[in-house]
């Protein structure tokens, strides 16, 4: 039976220091990084979790150069098959769709990136993995896994690297 969004499975925020905002996590709030990206020492994204899922909240550095911005809350799907049939019914609306259907490399999940009415960016997602083991450690992406930024079904739009809500100009683009 297909069906619809399910729970809010993560939330995704762009920061001007990602590394600051995951050492708070991590130090004040309890949570385990389990993926993140790091260019040449710098840390680019960070994906942790409380839980046994591969994520509860992400931090991404902010193309734009602003910080403390929201960037996408995800809805979990039960599986890929209710996933595309939510992009037909969204496309046959007239939904904004920014990407997707696709497959992450990081986290290894489904995801079809959306825009509501207000210009907030949301998510369905499913797949992905869970994690159980008490010595994870996290898997770190680099300069050299740019192309693996999805795995498969398409390349990012410059928009998901510099498109956050609140919007602002954008006084720099180096996310990459
Ligand atoms: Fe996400």
């Amino acid at each position: 039976m297909a069906r619809g969004t399910r729970r809010i499975d993560h939330v995704n925020l762009l920061a001007a220091d990602v590394g600051a905002n995951r050492r708070f996590l991590e130090d004040s709030l309890g949570f385990r990084l389990r993926e993140q990206i790091v260019h040449s020492g710098r840390e680019m994204g960070a994906w942790l979790s409380v839980t046994p899922l591969v994520h509860d909240i992400a931090y991404m550095r902010d193309g734009s150069g602003a910080d403390g911005r929201f960037h996408h809350v995800a809805f979990w799907m039960d599986d890929y098959s209710d996933l595309l049939r939510a992009a037909d019914i969204l496309r046959e609306a007239g939904t904004r769709i920014e990407a997707g259907p696709a497959k992450h490399a990081i986290t290894n999940g489904l995801f079809l990136y959306l825009y509501e009415p207000g210009g907030n960016r949301l998510e369905l997602f499913t797949g992905g993995y869970l994690i159980f083991a008490p010595d994870w450690r996290p898997v770190t992406w680099t300069e050299e896994d740019r192309d693996l930024r999805v795995w498969w079904g398409g390349e990012l739009p410059e928009s998901f690297f510099t498109y956050g809500t609140p919007v602002v100009e954008p006084v720099k683009a180096d996310l990459r």
